[in-house]
């Protein structure tokens, strides 16, 4: 099957990539020819990255980059069983393009969004025939990143579904399919994260070293959040938490900070403008935590209790099952364990204590246990 992938900046680049190693002819296409020739550049280095390192030899690649077609005209689609879209995060351009694209391919080819925020299912509305519509969602870097979320709309069909569940596990990605819902799994699930780490932040109880380190030392996460937020940049960061906020029509559970929208309006994206909540100047020390231990637990509980509560949620509205929300987390964005696994060895009676701590503490909406979770406690139930 021919893949087609509209959009050739940081996703569509690593997209058509996948596809190529994994056998397919790939037409990769973006109306800025510049924008093209640096896709097309950036594959040649990584794949002479690739064979100096003995990973591949010199045909295998060569074969890879010859199944590559470049250009900036839609029509090479024609052929393709499948295209996907990785343009601008805009619904009005992407409802021109997708219209666009029905024009040019046949009627059996699947028109998926790698979109991070649209619902699916509104993407869907530009098409005559809605069935072949879904969000294939990869995650950056796309050739090294194992999740992708798999995400039908209201309109898509079975047959749609089924295709691309196969197609996407035999690129040997963890394919989890999961409700056309907000964040779908990932941009929702992670949101305490760095929303919990905001607000400890700003009730003054830690710095930001002594947040990152206490999710780092006790949880062993790759990263703290400060750290990597600045790593995602808060100009992003924030517009997704933001976009999360408001399609979940204001529920405080997703209250962006004020903190991080200082630290953007400020222009402390993180290490791309070379400062965030670090600096990333030459030569600049970083600041050292407090490595209190109780303090530090303390933190780490607080904020895993949270991504825990955010997770039973997933499950309980239906978005995706207990392996998949654990999946998701491991696979899409590097969790140490899965949430829900998590929150089994804890205990989920002690989760749930901690929450209603929390809820009785600030009388806050935003720490109310999630009702799931008080089930399971009382039918003495664990989620594995
Ligand atoms: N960057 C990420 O981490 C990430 C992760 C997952 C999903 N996404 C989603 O993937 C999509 C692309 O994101 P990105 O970060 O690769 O963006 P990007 O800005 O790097 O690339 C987008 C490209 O689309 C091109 N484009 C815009 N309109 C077009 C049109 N009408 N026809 C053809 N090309 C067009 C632009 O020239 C640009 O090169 C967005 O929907 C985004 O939400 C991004």
């Amino acid at each position: 099957m021919k893949v087609g992938v509209i959009g050739a900046g940081t996703m569509g680049a690593g997209i058509a990539q996948v596809a190529a190693q994994n056998g397919h002819q790939v037409f990769l296409v973006d109306l800025n020819q510049e924008v093209v020739e640096k896709a097309k550049m950036g594959h040649v280095k990584v794949f002479e990255r690739l064979v100096e390192k003995g990973t591949m030899t010199k045909e295998q690649t060569a074969t890879i980059l010859n199944a590559i077609h470049y250009s900036t005209s839609t029509n090479d689609f024609r052929d393709c069983g499948l295209v996907i879209e990785a343009i601008v995060e805009n619904l009005e351009v992407k409802h021109k393009v997708f219209a666009e694209l029905e024009s040019i391919v046949d009627e059996n080819c699947i028109l998926a969004s790698n979109t991070s925020s649209l619902s699916i299912a509104s993407i869907g509305s530009a098409l005559k025939k809605a069935d072949r519509v879904i969000g294939i969602h990869f995650f950056n870097p796309a050739p090294l990143m194992p999740l992708v979320e798999i995400i039908p709309a209201v309109q898509t069909s079975d047959q749609t579904i089924d295709k691309c569940k196969e197609l996407i596990s035999s690129w040997k990605k963890t394919g989890v399919v999961c409700k056309d819902t907000p964040g779908f799994i990932v941009n929702r699930v992670a949101r305490p994260f760095y929303g919990e780490a905001l607000r400890i932040y700003e009730e003054g109880i830690a710095d930001f070293a002594t947040i990152d380190w206490a999710m780092t030392h006790f949880g062993g996460f790759k990263m703290g959040p400060f750290t990597l937020m600045d790593f995602i940049g808060n100009d992003v960061n924030y517009a997704v938490t933001e976009s999360v906020f408001s399609a979940f029509y204001f529920d405080p559970r997703f209250k962006p900070s004020f903190t991080q929208k200082r630290h953007r309006e400020a222009g402390f994206f993180g290490r791309k403008s070379g400062r965030g909540y670090y600096s990333y100047a030459e030569g600049v020390e970083q600041p050292k935590p407090k490595e209190d231990h109780e303090l530090g637990k303390m933190i780490f509980d607080r904020i895993l209790a949270m991504l825990i509560n955010e997770a039973v949620d997933a499950v309980f509205m239906q978005v995706t099952s207990p392996e998949g929300v654990d999946l998701a987390m491991m696979k899409g964005v590097n969790y140490p364990k899965g949430l829900l696994q998590w929150a089994d060895e804890i205990g989920l009676e002690k989760v749930l204590l901690q929450l209603e701590d929390l809820f009785a503490e600030f009388g806050e909406d935003r720490y109310r246990p999630n009702p799931l979770l008080r089930k399971m406690v009382r039918e003495n139930r664990n989620f594995f």
